[in-house]
């Protein structure tokens, strides 16, 4: 254990980091530590650089592949809190550190009457991921409510806010995720909800699970949480990542030319001229729902979701590679994984 000045601030060496992926994959971190204070974080960040190490931030761990051993160190961030500010008669912001829990907040939230992302109930992470990935579900993105978003800079050690257009938001994905990968760790949210009861069930799913004619928030939050349950698994049970690929955005030609061969094709229109396609469609078409490779597998009731019995990252990857191939053959679509992957298979 070693002392780097700051209280509370414990770092580890070769610490095992299967009880911080929902993949319950177990590589070694070299060094690692938890903060729950921002002043831990920095001087978490200046051990690193005093030791030339690199920093892997992680939140939650529910959108991690670890392939292999993590060298330099990996930070756990459980920054905590939360505030509210009122923004007009119909409109509050709410500040959330970054490793508050992510349901817990829309749990929260519902019970002091902020409303918006209650269709985003009984997504797994915390909340200084949510806006990497621009996590989404049931009719709702994170980038329709996030107003900003409080950083710190790894190479200076600056903390900066970033708008939401900074945050270059798209389906699943953002800035954090493109040009301004790996230099930034998130340490607080805002979202900008609202406290008159407002709903959206335009997603048919969702929708066609509600059997009442006016549904308040708390329907809807209810609802999804029950459609989640009956087909995502609980990666506490069952480690898995929720869905592991994109939903892959095709040409207008191609989507002509694969609903003319298979007239069951279900398209989304996306922008002005492209299609969105269910990969779970095209994964479920080429056989692999339900499948297992001896310690990996595709679950049962939703073909997207990659499940870990008790694999390695190396398992988990060659089947996902085993699956975009087969894809790629069969209907000329590439597929993309959607989390991240740390490590390099030697
Ligand atoms: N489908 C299949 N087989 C399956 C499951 C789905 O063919 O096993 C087809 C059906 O045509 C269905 C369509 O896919 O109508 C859409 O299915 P679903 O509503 O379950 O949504 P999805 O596209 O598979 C996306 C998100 C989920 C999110 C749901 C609901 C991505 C990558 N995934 O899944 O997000 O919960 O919509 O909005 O966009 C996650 O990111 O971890 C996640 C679970």
């Amino acid at each position: 254990m070693i002392n780097a000045g700051c209280k509370g601030l414990r770092i580890q060496q070769s610490i095992d980091l299967k009880p911080y992926n929902s993949l319950a994959i177990s590589v070694y971190a070299e060094y690692f530590c938890v903060v729950e204070q921002i002043d831990q974080l920095k001087a978490a960040l200046a051990f690193a650089q005093d030791n030339n190490l690199e920093v892997t931030p992680i939140g939650g761990g529910s959108n991690l592949v670890l392939v292999a051993d993590i060298s330099g160190l990996v930070v756990h961030i459980k920054l905590r809190g939360v505030s509210s500010e009122p923004v007009s008669p119909d409109q509050v912001d709410i500040y959330f550190a970054a490793g508050e829990n992510w349901h817990e907040m829309v749990r929260l939230c519902l019970s002091n009457g902020w409303y918006g992302i209650e269709n985003l109930a009984l997504i797994p992470g915390y909340m200084g991921a949510a806006p990497i990935q621009n996590i989404g579900a049931y009719g709702v993105e994170l980038c329709d409510v996030l107003q900003s978003v409080e950083v710190i800079e790894l190479n200076s050690g600056q903390i900066k806010t970033l708008s939401a257009a900074d945050c270059q938001f798209g389906y699943r994905t953002s800035l954090f995720k493109q040009s301004a990968k790996d230099q930034y760790i998130i340490t607080s949210v805002c979202l900008r909800l609202c406290t008159v009861p407002r709903v959206n069930i335009e997603y048919p799913s969702l929708k066609a699970s509600i059997n009442c004619s006016v549904p308040t928030p708390e329907d809807v939050f209810r609802a999804v949480c029950r459609i989640r349950s009956d087909k995502l698994p609980d990666p506490d049970t069952l480690p898995n990542v929720g869905s592991f690929f994109k939903n892959p955005v095709i040409s207008s030609e191609l989507a002509d030319r694969l609903s003319r061969e298979n007239p069951d094709l279900p398209l989304y229109r996306y922008q002005e001229t492209r299609y969105k396609v269910p990969a779970a469609w095209l994964i479920e078409r080429c056989g692999f729902k339900g499948c297992r490779r001896e310690n990996v597998g595709i679950h049962i009731n939703q073909a997207l979701v990659l499940v870990n019995y008790s694999g390695s990252g190396a398992e988990v990857l060659a089947l996902a590679d085993e699956i975009s191939s087969e894809v790629r053959q069969k209907y000329a679509i590439d597929l993309e994984i959607e989390p991240r992957v740390y490590g390099k298979l030697c």
